[in-house]
């Protein structure tokens, strides 16, 4: 492999979107340095696992010079190039705590990490800058959210929100200089593969998901339903059965996307909305939901009605999961110009969520365990690399 080949300095190729992103540029020719944390040895042996089980070999892609891979962590210990020039920077690793809890997250990462990976830049002469962000960089705002920069701190719901909307400003600042252009990537809420279900990650609504799971176990238990009739739980679901639900995005049409743009200069410079156009409304949700567990009783209700005496299925549902009761009521509609371009450009449908597509994200996350596999714990920390366990292969 010459060194002539386009190379992308990729950060978070071990993380869920990452992993997938790193896929699409390999197979398409990209030769990618991967900046992987301490120990190396361990860290790239994981990687190698993760890759496998997307169905790529990493040997294989290493042999023909493509992928690279370094010791490296943000914010304080990049490594010096020598692997010849680097076209562009793909910041895909973050931080995804979402409060700040002393021990300096998100803010270190997401915030300290690309201060250095754009200073890094400015030394090695790149002048090209990818940031993956998050569509909630919005804050608390609803209404027609464009793919603009935000310029005034919006209300933001977690520290997480915060330190993404600080980065964007950063790189906005350095993408300023002459010669250097920047490209912001902004998912909603990933979620698994969109045919197969396989995930990493489940956080969010595999977490309501499972606390459904639970719920339904412990009313079948109470009321064993004869015949395998559904079992009906009733309980108040405070908000509007016609309100889009959080926005979800598949992880492969995100990456699918994230990598269409790295890979064609002339998509450079923009800020893209990797969200669903179409959300699924509150009501498609409750009906895959009972659908999917075979219950039924679901009702939607005023949201300030639910404070008079919450019933044990409300409880357990509400209580449990208490991120979610905000979200029900922050329905955020995203402009997709820029990823409509791409998409009509290169033929790409987005992936909607239906019954089949529900079903198998929640098969795939029920076989494993929803999460308590793979060393994730509830905020979507990594449990130390030792301790984690690979999740079982899923042929995508
Ligand atoms: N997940 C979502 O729903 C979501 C939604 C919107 C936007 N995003 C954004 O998408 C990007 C990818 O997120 P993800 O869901 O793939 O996250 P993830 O699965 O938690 O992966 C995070 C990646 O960042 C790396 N990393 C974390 N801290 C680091 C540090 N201090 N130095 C070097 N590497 C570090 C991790 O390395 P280790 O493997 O060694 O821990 C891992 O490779 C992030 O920028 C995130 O903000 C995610």
């Amino acid at each position: 492999m010459s060194h002539t080949t386009p190379t992308t300095l990729l950060t978070g190729a071990t993380g869920f979107l990452g992993h997938f992103i790193l896929r699409e540029l390999l197979t398409r020719g990209r030769r990618v340095v991967t900046v992987l944390r301490a120990p190396l040895d361990e860290t790239r042996q994981r990687l190698w696992t993760m890759m496998n089980r997307i169905g790529v070999d990493c040997d294989h892609y290493e042999q023909l010079g493509l992928l690279v891979t370094r010791e490296g962590a943000l914010p304080d210990d990049l490594p010096e190039s020598n692997w010849g020039a680097t076209d562009d920077i793909l910041s895909c690793a973050a931080s995804l705590q979402l409060h700040s809890n002393g021990n300096g997250e998100p803010f270190r990462t997401n915030v300290n990490g690309i201060e250095m990976l754009l200073d890094w830049a400015r030394r090695h002469q790149v002048h090209r800058f990818h940031a993956v962000s998050t569509a909630y960089v919005c804050g608390g705002h609803k209404d027609g959210i464009r793919e603009t920069l935000h310029p005034e701190p919006p209300t933001f719901q977690t520290d997480y929100e915060r330190s993404k909307w600080t980065a964007e400003q950063l790189v906005t600042e350095w993408g300023r200089q002459p010669g250097h252009i920047v490209t912001l990537l902004r998912p909603s809420f990933l979620i698994g593969h969109s045919e197969t279900g396989y995930t990493t990650q489940f956080g969010g609504f595999y977490q309501f998901a499972r606390i459904v799971a639970m719920m339904t176990e412990h009313f079948r238990h109470e009321h064993k339903p004869t015949n395998g009739d559904a079992t009906c739980i009733p309980h108040r679901i405070p908000g509007r059965k016609t309100d889009p639900v959080q926005n979800l995005v598949p992880v492969d049409f995100a990456a699918r996307i994230a990598a269409e743009v790295v890979l064609d200069p002339s998509l450079h410079g923009r800020i893209y909305h990797l969200t669903d156009p179409n959300p699924p409304t509150w009501d498609d949700f409750r009906v895959w939901l009972e659908k999917y567990f075979n219950i039924y009783g679901g009702e939607f209700i005023d949201s300030g009605e639910l404070s008079n005496g919450r019933s044990r299925a409300e409880s357990l549902l509400w209580e449990k999961y208490d991120l979610l009761l905000p979200r029900l009521h922050h329905h955020v509609l995203f402009d997709q110009r820029n990823t409509r371009d791409v998409m009509d450009r290169r033929g790409i449908e987005f992936p909607r969520l239906d019954q089949s597509r529900f079903n198998r994200l929640l098969d795939y996350a029920a076989t494993q365990k929803w999460g308590q596999k793979n060393g994730r714990d509830h905020n979507g920390t990594q449990r130390k690399s030792k301790d984690r366990k690979p999740a079982s292969v899923a042929s995508l």
